[in-house]
């Protein structure tokens, strides 16, 4: 349990947030599957990212350094069967990346995760692979995890896929790669693109036509690059900025991937003042963004913009709760099956702190602004809630008690060491 309470101070502050979390997972997990070193500086140190690493070690992937700052993978050839059970953890991403990954590994591998994730729906990426490729792949009879591969030679094909999920389209693409054939595989919406990205600079035979990507069987070659700031981490900070008159934020080295941008155009949506500079283009564009400015408008944000921004529609839940007017957040429904059911977890915690939030099958209705006043709230173990409880804390009359804010070690394990620092700030 920890208790925050409300800030009443301004500032202008610099954060500096990790590493793109999507990024650093395709980095490591593309590692197994790379000829040559894999080389990722500004890696994602946490929870979710151990995972992976945890995985690609298994399949015989050597670790040749690992600093802070740095970090140097090599492929194994071949690629073994792992020894035991492997242990996702929180981490959809690498379990579902990882699916992909080890349709290609001859033998017999076991994924399996904590008690969050084997909640969390696998079918939709045990059934395409499958399906629609020939990988010998099961779930338990309920679609969820453990999974298990048999991985070797399979087919290539054309799968299309129910939802938009950059996780299932990754697995689709991974699996590709020790297909025989050509692997096309079309998306009902576009989705965070970063896989068709690396695989790319890594030499990969990848077209992108609209929403159908084809991979061939290729030969992949290590990468060394830089893992830009994640947007979905920077979120958090932005939204502190947008919620007090005074503050404003900037964050220097962000991912301006326009695939996962959709919450700093819905702020600007709202009213608030974002102000973007790119500084580079290499491994993807980034740059700089500051944001001040309080959200003066109410938003509507439907399907299209979804994906864009779908671990962030939380926050834009929060800010909605202070912008005058009625909100409506709809299209959002995946957000049931992430790392807790964040629709509902969200419409509570807010809820709880006085805001009008009605929640929806596929989102919310949010009346603003009303004042929020502190509450004891639960996380329900997922990093994305304790951190959206901390921002919404700073402007709570009285204080807001959170359980399970520990969980912030999944994507973000210095958020509090970087909150506590701007709290003491002193104009
Ligand atoms: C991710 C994709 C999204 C996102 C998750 C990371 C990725 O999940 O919510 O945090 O790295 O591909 P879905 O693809 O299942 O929507």
């Amino acid at each position: 349990m920890m208790e925050l309470s409300r800030w009443e101070h301004e500032f202008a502050v610099e954060v500096e947030v990790p590493g793109d979390k999507s990024l650093t997972h395709r980095g490591i997990l593309m590692s197994a599957l790379a000829h040559g070193d894999m080389e990722l500086t500004g890696w994602l140190d946490a929870g979710d990212t151990r995972s992976s690493l945890c995985l690609v070690k298994a399949l015989g992937v050597e670790i040749r350094e690992e600093t802070p700052d740095r970090l140097v993978l090599r492929h194994a050839r071949p690629l073994r069967e792992p020894q035991d059970i492997i242990d996702c953890g929180n981490s959809g991403t690498t379990m579902r990346l990882g699916a992909g990954v080890l349709a290609g590994v001859a033998g017999l591998s076991v994924l399996t995760g904590d008690a969050s994730l084997r909640r969390r729906p696998m079918a939709r990426v045990a059934e395409p692979l499958r399906d629609g490729l020939g990988v010998q792949i099961w779930t338990k009879r309920d679609g969820r995890a453990p999974i298990v591969v048999r991985g070797g030679p399979h087919s290539g094909g054309r799968v299309e896929l129910p939802v938009a999920s950059a996780q299932v389209k990754s697995a689709v693409l991974l699996a590709g790669l020790s297909a025989q054939e050509a692997v096309s595989v079309v998306e009902p919406q576009a989705t965070r693109d970063h896989t068709e990205r690396l695989l790319a600079a890594m030499g990969g035979s990848v077209e992108v036509q609209g929403r159908i990507i084809t991979v061939r069987p290729s030969h992949l070659t290590g990468l060394s690059f830089h893992v830009p700031g994640d947007p979905s981490s920077a979120a958090f900070w932005f939204a502190l900025a947008a919620l007090g008159t005074g503050r404003r934020v900037t964050v220097r080295s962000l991912l301006f991937n326009p695939t996962r941008v959709g919450f700093l155009r819905a702020m600007e949506a709202m009213g608030c003042r974002v102000e973007w500079s790119e500084t580079g283009r290499i491994p993807e564009s980034h740059g700089a963004v500051t944001v001040s400015g309080r959200p003066h408008r109410a938003v509507v944000i439907g399907p299209d913009q979804v994906p864009s921004m779908i671990d962030e529609l939380p926050l834009a839940a929060l800010l909605a709760t202070q912008a005058p007017g009625q909100s409506v957040m709809a299209g959002a429904e995946e957000l049931r099956v992430k790392e807790c059911d964040r629709i509902q977890v969200t419409a509570a915690i807010l809820r709880a702190m006085g805001a009008a939030v009605e929640e929806r099958p596929d989102g919310w209705v949010i009346e603003g602004p009303t004042m929020l006043h502190g509450a004891d709230v639960d996380a329900a173990g997922d990093h994305r809630m304790a951190m959206l409880a901390a921002i919404a804390a700073t402007i709570a009359e009285g204080p807001t008690r959170i359980r399970g804010h520990e969980s912030v070690a999944i994507s973000y394990p210095a958020f509090f060491e970087g909150y506590q620092r701007v709290a003491r700030i002193r104009p």
